[in-house]
Parts: structure tokens; C-alpha cells; sequence
């Protein structure tokens, strides 16, 4: 399995000034229950973003043209995939994400109610006509957070 995880705004916004515009616990331990042990592949900007760094139980990388000491570095995410086995997430950003949705079975998408707005926004990439999606469903009972699955069609 390589999936597609994201949060989105009603914008389609992922994020803002190098962070993530809202906080959701529920979310959170989502993100961490489905990528705990897993491969994590990451754009340089959103490994720079997170506040605990690996993460960890996860096999982190980061795709970028420069090193980061001591972190698995790959300059492209086919040159990455190429050491990878199991399931794989790409968690972000734009660029990652991109690429992607040439090479993911599935995106994974919780849809946060906060609207975003300004400068430096980040935009989740057009989603196109090869991708079918679920319908939108509560995160979890009673959540305020929507979810839905895109799939390939077949
Ligand atoms: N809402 C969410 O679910 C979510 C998830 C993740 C991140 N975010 C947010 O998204 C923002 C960061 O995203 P971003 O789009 O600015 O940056 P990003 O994709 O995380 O990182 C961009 C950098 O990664 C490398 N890169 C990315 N894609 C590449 C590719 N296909 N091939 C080669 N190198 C590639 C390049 O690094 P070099 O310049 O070093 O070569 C590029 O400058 C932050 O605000 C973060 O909080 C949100």
C-alpha cells in the first residue's frame, strides 16, 4: 500500500507559514495509529515543520536536493521507493503530494471545518478525473471532522 495522507481546509489549504493552521488531537493520533511502523516520506519543508523530529517508530524520509545529518535523504520519491518495502505514507507537502498521485493506490483526506486565509498558504494539488471519491463521513462518532478516501478508478 502507498497512500496519500492529508488534513485539508474547506480551501484546500494544507497548510500556512511552514505550519499546519489548526490542531486536532483526534487527528493526530489518527496520523500516528496509521503511520506507526510504517515509511514515512516527507518533502524538506515539512520535515522542518515538525515539532518532534524523527518521528518516531517510523522510517522517515526526506526528499530534498540537500543532507540532513544523521536523516535518510533521497532527491527524488523514485529513487526513495527503490529502498522501501511495506506500506508507505506520503504525508507531505505540495510537492510531495504531487508527485504522488502518480504513484499512490489511495488519499486519505480529513477535512478540518477552519477556513484559511492570507498569505503563504499551501494548497493541496488539483485531485483529477482518475481518482473516485468515497462519500465524506465524521472522523470518528460525533467528530466534527469530516474524512473520505479517494481511490483509483478502475
Ligand atoms: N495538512 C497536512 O496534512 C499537511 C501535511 C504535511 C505538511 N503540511 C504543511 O505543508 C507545508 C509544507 O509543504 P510545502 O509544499 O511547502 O513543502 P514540502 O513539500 O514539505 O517541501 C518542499 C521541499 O521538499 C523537496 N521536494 C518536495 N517535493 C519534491 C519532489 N517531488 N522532488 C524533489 N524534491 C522535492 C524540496 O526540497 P529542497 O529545496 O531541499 O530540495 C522542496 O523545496 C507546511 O505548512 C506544513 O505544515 C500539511
Amino acid at each position: 500500500m502507498k497512500g496519500i495522507l492529508v488534513a485539508t481546509s474547506p480551501e484546500g489549504i494544507i497548510g500556512k507559514d511552514n505550519t499546519i493552521p489548526w490542531h486536532y488531537s483526534e487527528d493526530l493520533k489518527r496520523f500516528k495509529r496509521l503511520t506507526i511502523g510504517k515509511t514515512v516520506i516527507m518533502g524538506r519543508n515539512t520535515w522542518e515543520s515538525l515539532p518532534i523530529k524523527p518521528l518516531p517508530e517510523r522510517r522517515n524520509i526526506i526528499i530534498t536536493r540537500s543532507l540532513i545529518e544523521n536523516m535518510e535523504c533521497f532527491k527524488s520519491i523514485n529513487e526513495a521507493l527503490k529502498t522501501c518495502e511495506g506500506d508507505i505514507w506520503f504525508i507531505g507537502g505540495a510537492g510531495i503530494y504531487e508527485e504522488a498521485m502518480d504513484l499512490a493506490d489511495c488519499i486519505d483526506m480529513t477535512l478540518v471545518p477552519d477556513s484559511v486565509s492570507g498569505k503563504n498558504c499551501i494548497y493541496f494539488p488539483e485531485i483529477g478525473n482518475e481518482w473516485k471519491e468515497s462519500n465524506e463521513k465524521p472522523l470518528e462518532k460525533g467528530s466534527i471532522l469530516m474524512h473520505k478516501i479517494y481511490t483509483r478508478r478502475v
